[in-house]
């Protein structure tokens, strides 16, 4: 199989394949937070995000998304369909966390009485800044059409993902999507896991996702495992 690097990112390298319709996901256990200003190693997180990424798409697809994902080489790789990326990251949140707590001056944990769903612009350099639809359209960033398509797509992920997850006594505080143009349809792209997930345990509200690294709490790499086996059964 052809293999040029396309595109290193923070926790993830894009190599093509030989089919041009496809690309290889290398997953890395490089760890950043607060856009590159915290640096670190979470041990074998690329396998553990790999894996857990690949369950939650089988998830989805199994509840009528369409996604990226195609198959499993190797522990750290995945093939997917190679997607025209639209640069947005789209946040949901069913309770305040993170910097919704911060900017709505509100405890973290507080219940949000509907999901909530934001806009960021992808742009490392500029610290990926909230946007809003209007911005999206007045840049062309996406269309009036895509962008209902991405709401739409959005919400009903986060309630089949926080129905799913509650029968695994998790609950799902917030996370972040991003989506690609594949063939004329917008679907799901990048990854599901605990690096762009708030994942916190129903009963004792431990946080079980990258959280435990931005804030130096410990136990971070039994967190991503905990995810896993709580996931599929695997003990990592
Ligand atoms: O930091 P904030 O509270 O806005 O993050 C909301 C959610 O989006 C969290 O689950 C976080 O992991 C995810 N996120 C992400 N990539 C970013 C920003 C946020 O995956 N660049």
């Amino acid at each position: 199989m052809s293999k040029e690097k396309l595109y290193e990112g923070k926790a993830k390298v894009i190599y093509t394949t030989d089919n041009p319709d496809e690309l290889l996901v290398y997953y890395k256990d490089d760890a950043t937070a607060g856009n590159g200003a915290k640096k670190g190693t979470i041990m074998e997180k690329g396998i553990l995000n790999n894996k857990i990424s690949a369950f939650f798409f089988d998830m989805l697809a199994e509840n009528n998304i369409e996604h990226h994902y195609i198959s499993m080489p190797s522990e750290r790789e995945m093939i997917v369909k190679k997607l025209d990326i639209i640069p947005l990251e789209v946040v949901l949140r069913n309770v305040a966390a993170g910097s919704l707590a911060q900017r709505l001056g509100v405890e973290e944990g507080t219940k949000l009485s509907t999901p909530v769903l934001e806009y960021y612009y992808k742009c490392d350099e500029l610290g990926d800044p909230m946007i809003n639809q209007f911005h999206i359209k007045a840049m062309n960033w996406a269309t009036e059409d895509e962008l209902a398509q991405i709401e739409k797509l959005g919400l009903k992920i986060n309630d089949i993902m926080t129905k799913y997850l509650k029968t695994k006594n998790i609950d799902l505080i917030d996370f972040k999507l991003e989506f690609g143009r594949y063939h004329g349809k917008v679907i799901l792209g990048d990854e599901i896991s605990p690096d762009n997930c708030r994942f916190w345990d129903s009963e004792t509200h431990e946080k079980l996702d990258k959280d435990r690294f931005r804030r130096d709490l410990g136990n971070v790499e039994d967190a991503y495992k905990e995810i896993l086996h709580r996931l599929t059964g695997e003990k990592a």
